[in-house]
């Protein structure tokens, strides 16, 4: 299988807001894009990667943040809620802002409500690094970067150091 193309930014193509999947979806191509993000996602590696990252605007996460990297997890048409009002700082990085790590805030607690793979609804509680890359995915499909929480100074910065890497 081949890997996809992760895109990196400033890239306009992450700004893109993507769309829920309907039933008439979940077609064996949707299962084969599932696991060629899986596999981009596992050798890149990275712990989530979010389907606007390769250029493909569905609601589609993959995910796994466990050590042994054996609890492939796929959110579709995910939506979460706080389940308290306390946020936590954590350091994130992105495999589309590559080598650059930033303290996020983000809810320490959230309940998340998704399909998985097969269009099945499925809902579950969760706290820490699984909470924060659920949200940090979320944001993806909406078009938004973790970098864009850094100041306007950091952001021109990394635009342009970014930039001037993809041209060299
Ligand atoms: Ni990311």
């Amino acid at each position: 299988m081949s890997l996809l193309t992760i895109l990196e930014y400033p890239d306009p193509r992450l700004r893109i807001k993507a769309t829920p999947l309907v039933p008439a979806d979940f077609t064996p191509a949707l299962q084969q894009q599932i696991d060629a993000m899986f596999e981009t996602m596992y050798q890149a590696p990275g712990i989530g990667l979010a389907a606007t990252q390769v250029d493909y605007h569905k609601q589609l996460i993959v995910m796994d943040v466990s050590e042994e990297k054996d609890q492939p997890w796929v959110l579709i048409n995910p939506t979460y809620e706080a389940l308290e009002p306390t946020q936590e700082l954590l350091q994130e990085g992105c495999l589309s802002v590559p080598e650059y790590y930033a303290d996020i805030e983000r809810y320490l607690r959230i309940k998340v409500t998704s399909l998985d793979r097969h269009g099945n609804p499925q809902e579950f509680e969760c706290d820490g690094l699984l909470a924060h890359c659920v949200q940090h995915e979320c944001d993806h499909l909406k078009g938004i970067v973790f970098v864009d929480y850094l100041s306007r100074l950091k952001q021109d910065r990394l635009r342009k150091k970014y930039l001037k890497l993809q041209r060299a």
